[in-house]
């Protein structure tokens, strides 16, 4: 059983990965209008597994015999001043998930529930790759910087991700 501080923390959580999916979308949107369709495909696969992430919470407060209780989304920003700064919004938000996943995980740490330190270590691992897909695509664009053909390319190579549900994610 949960105990309500760690129900309600991991509530707050579902909020937030459900929002990451949200702020994709968006940052997806702006992608179609500026016409790097590539980087639009990029953020809806990351939107999708934000969806997933928020899944997986909700499956283990199911499990746990936990109560999921969704609230509002907050309106993501629907403009950014250039297709960097939008990669570095992303890489920045990224950094706040991974603060509250630790702050996740020092609280059942506090709480002595270890079953939930121990499903956190999967997010802890997944915000380090999170955390570097972002920054890989911010280096590359600041490398391209205002070179029309450096930026075609980019636009390019981020058009072949694919969403596809690591097994992880599957259980
Ligand atoms: Fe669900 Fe991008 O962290």
């Amino acid at each position: 059983m949960l105990n309500s501080k760690i129900e309600k923390a991991i509530n707050n959580q579902i909020n937030a990965e459900i929002y990451s999916s949200y702020l994709y979308v968006s940052m997806g949107m702006y992608f179609e209008s500026a016409d790097m369709s590539g980087a639009a495909k990029w953020m809806n696969a990351q939107a999708q597994e934000e969806l997933v992430h928020a899944e997986k919470f909700m499956n283990y407060v199911n499990e746990r015999g936990g109560r999921v209780v969704l609230e509002a989304i907050e309106k993501p920003p629907v403009e950014w001043k250039s297709g960097l700064a939008t990669f570095e919004a992303a890489l920045d938000h990224e950094r706040k998930v991974s603060s509250l996943i630790n702050e996740l995980v020092s609280l059942a740490r506090s709480e002595n529930d270890y079953m939930t330190d121990n499903f956190l270590q999967w997010f802890v691992s997944e915000q380090v790759e999170e955390e570097a897909s972002a920054g890989e695509v911010v280096r590359k664009m600041r490398l391209a910087g205002e070179s029309g053909g450096g930026r075609f390319m980019i636009d390019k190579e981020l058009g072949l991700r694919v969403f596809t549900p690591p097994a992880a994610l599957q259980e």
